[in-house]
C-alpha cells in the first residue's frame, strides 16, 4: 500500500498563523501534525508516501525533506490551487498507479495510530473504507448511513437531521476504482471536487465501501481551539524526560518534558507541559496543557494551556497567558493597563503591549 497526505489548503481558519505559514507544521506537543501524521503511517508499515502541496510547498519540502528521517521516501505533489480533497486524489494518479492507498488530511490527529484500520483494510476486498467516530454533534461534519450489514450506503454532509452519530474522520482507503470516480463528479457548489461525493459515487455504482469505526480521540485541527484540544490530548500521552537544565529553585512535576539546552530557573511547572530546545523559563510558572518550542523566553510572567511557537517572548505579563495560541517571533511584554484574562491567537511576528 502507499499513502497520500493533503498538504495544500489554505488554512484560512487558523490565520492569521497561516497567513505565513504552513497549518500542518504547527507542532502539537513540539512536533508538527504533518511530522505525526508520516510517523503514522509510517508505523503502520507504508513507506511509500505522496504528500499534496500547495502555496506553502517550499516550506514543507524543507522541514519534511525526502523522509529519510522517518525511514520512508517522499514524492511531492503539486495542487495548482486547492480544488478538493477528490481533486488532490486526481492529481495524484501517477504516483498512486494502480496500488491501493491510505489518504490522510495532513491537519489530522487521531490517537493510537492507523495501524489496525490499514490492517483490516490490506485483508480485505474491498473498495474503500471510511474511518468514522462517534460525535455529540453530527449535524456539523459529514456523516455516515450504514445498511444492516454494516454497509457504507449514504453520505451527508452537515445533515440538519442526522441519519447516524458516526461522523467521517480525515482519513480514507482507496483501491484504483477511485479514480472512475473523481473522473465521474463534478465541483460542488463551493467550486471543490469533494470526496464524499467521488465516496458516494463508488457506493451508487455498487463498489463495497465500509466503515472503521475508531474509538479514540480524533480532532481536526482547523481551528485554533482544535490546535489546543490537539495540544492538550497528545501531552496527556506524552512519556515525559529532562534532558534539559532545572535549577534547584524550581519544582517541576512529573508530567513535565524538558528538552534539550532548554533552561528552568525558579520556575514551576505543573504538567502535562513540554519545554522545548534552548528555551527559558524564568521566575515564572508554566501550567498543565502548554507545550513552548523551542528558542522561546517565558520570564516573570504565567502561562497555562497554550501553545508558543519558536522564537518567541513573553515578559513581565500583570495577568496570566490562557487558551492561547502564539505564532514566531512574537514579543509580549507588559503595558500600563492590567487586563484580568488574556486570550489570543496571535500571527507570526507579531509585537503585542498589553492594555
Ligand atoms: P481543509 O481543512 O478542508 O481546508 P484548508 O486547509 O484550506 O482550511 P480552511 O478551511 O481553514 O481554509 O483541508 C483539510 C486538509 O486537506 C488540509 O491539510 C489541507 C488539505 N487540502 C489539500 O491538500 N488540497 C485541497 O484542495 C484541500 C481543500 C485541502
Amino acid at each position: 500500500m502507499k499513502g497520500l497526505i493533503l498538504s495544500g489548503g489554505k488554512g484560512t481558519r487558523l490565520y492569521p498563523l497561516t497567513f505565513t505559514s504552513a497549518k500542518q507544521l504547527i507542532p502539537v506537543a513540539n512536533k508538527p501534525v504533518l511530522f505525526r501524521v508520516i510517523e503514522s503511517i509510517h508505523d503502520a508499515g507504508i513507506d511509500e508516501i505522496g504528500i499534496v502541496v500547495g502555496d506553502t510547498a517550499p516550506e514543507i519540502k524543507q522541514a519534511v525533506g525526502n523522509g529519510s528521517r522517518w525511514g520512508v521516501k517522499i514524492t511531492y505533489i503539486h495542487q495548482e490551487a486547492p480544488l478538493g480533497l477528490a481533486h488532490a486524489v486526481k492529481i495524484s494518479r501517477d504516483f498512486l498507479g494502480d496500488d491501493r492507498f491510505v489518504m490522510f488530511l495532513g491537519d489530522n490527529v487521531i490517537q493510537g495510530g492507523i495501524s489496525r484500520l490499514i490492517e483490516q483494510f490490506a485483508d480485505s476486498s474491498w473498495n474503500s473504507q471510511i474511518v468514522l467516530t462517534e460525535v455529540a454533534h453530527p449535524e456539523q461534519y459529514g456523516v455516515a448511513e450504514l445498511d444492516e450489514e454494516g454497509r457504507i450506503v449514504r453520505l451527508v454532509e452537515k445533515p440538519k437531521v442526522p441519519p447516524s452519530n458516526l461522523a467521517l474522520v480525515g482519513i480514507y482507503m482507496f483501491d484504483h476504482h477511485i479514480f472512475e470516480a473523481v473522473n465521474a463528479i463534478t465541483p460542488s457548489w463551493r467550486g471543490e471536487l469533494e470526496i464524499t461525493d467521488a465516496i458516494q459515487w463508488l457506493v451508487e455504482q455498487g463498489y463495497d465501501v465500509y466503515p472503521y469505526i475508531h474509538r479514540g480521540w480524533w480532532i481536526d485541527t482547523g481551528r485554533p481551539g482544535d490546535m489546543l484540544e490537539a495540544n492538550s490530548l497528545v501531552l496527556e500521552e506524552l512519556q515525559p524526560h529532562i534532558d534539559g537544565y532545572v535549577d534547584r529553585e524550581s519544582v517541576v512535576d512529573s508530567r513535565v518534558t524538558v528538552e534539550q539546552g532548554a533552561e528552568v530557573i525558579n520556575s514551576v511547572i505543573r504538567g502535562p507541559a513540554i519545554i522545548g530546545r534552548n528555551t527559558r523559563i524564568v521566575n515564572a510558572y508554566v501550567g498543565p496543557f502548554t507545550s513552548i518550542y523551542h528558542d522561546c523566553l517565558i520570564r516573570d510572567s504565567e502561562i497555562e494551556r497554550s501553545i508558543v511557537l519558536e522564537h518567541s517572548r513573553i515578559e513581565a505579563l500583570p495577568a496570566r497567558i490562557q487558551d492561547s495560541l502564539i505564532g514566531r517571533h512574537v514579543v509580549i511584554t507588559q503595558s500600563p493597563v492590567r487586563p484580568k484574562a488574556i486570550r489570543l491567537t496571535l500571527g507570526d511576528y507579531s509585537n503585542l503591549g498589553l492594555l
